[in-house]
């Protein structure tokens, strides 16, 4: 079992605020002009992984120049800020901010570890980025989900071990990279996350603090 949990470790993109569909719409755009086929299914094996990993799925094996390859990304970008736009303090997921209360108010730290380089901005439109302690983000570590930096770098500022923190993630590829590192993990939704050490299918909406600091008593 775990020393005592210090810390809780946020995903953003479908754990604190739902952008999938931004996320969805930005690609499917770029995809549309430049005729590749692209679904919602296709946009299924994107969540939580990095913006060029996504590129590289949604080309299922076509070959571009590099050149090329940084232009969509950056227009995808501007496609996805556009959305993001329109993203108030009333986007936050069901749940989200009296469980964000409720740790802080349970001595816990929380920061976030979100693989987008817009999460920043994004915390920031839905109000809540002065909340946490710590913001790991696309910008902080070369290597993306599944591997395990990201988590780790924020373990590092938060001055935790890896087993004091738990993390929340509503992706195949965050459970892998918090497992990896060491987290203990709470899958937040209904996406491939079976392998989390505790799930809730209904979001922060569905769990209290309490519950899972009892799940993960030492
Ligand atoms: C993750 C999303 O949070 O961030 C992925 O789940 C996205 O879908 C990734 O590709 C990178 O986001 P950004 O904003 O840096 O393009
Ligand atoms: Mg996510």
């Amino acid at each position: 079992m775990a020393d005592q949990i210090r810390a809780f470790i946020f995903d953003l993109d479908g754990v604190i605020t739902d952008t999938a569909e931004f996320h969805y719409l930005a690609w499917k755009r770029l995809a549309d002009e430049q005729g590749l086929s692209f679904t919602r299914e296709d946009n299924d094996q994107l969540r939580g992984v990095s913006r060029r990993e996504s590129l590289n799925r949604l080309l299922k094996g076509k070959a571009i120049h590099e050149e090329t390859a940084l232009a969509w990304m950056e227009r995808k970008n501007n496609y996805y800020r556009e959305y993001l736009a329109t993203i108030t303090p009333e986007h936050c997921l069901p749940g989200v901010l009296p469980f964000l209360n409720a740790a802080r108010a349970a001595g816990l730290k929380i920061a976030i570890g979100s693989a987008s380089k817009n999460a920043r901005d994004v915390l920031e439109r839905l109000g809540i980025l002065q909340m946490f302690d710590t913001i790991g983000d696309g910008n902080v570590v070369l290597n993306t989900k599944p591997a395990p930096d990201l988590f780790v770098w924020v373990a590092g500022r938060l001055d935790i071990y890896t087993n004091q923190g738990v993390v929340f993630e509503d992706a195949e590829a965050g459970i892998d990279a918090a497992l990896r590192g060491g987290f203990w993990t709470v899958g937040v939704g209904t996406a491939n996350i079976q392998h989390a050490h505790m799930v809730s299918p209904n979001g922060l909406a569905g769990l209290s603090v309490q519950q899972v600091l009892a799940r993960f008593k030492a």
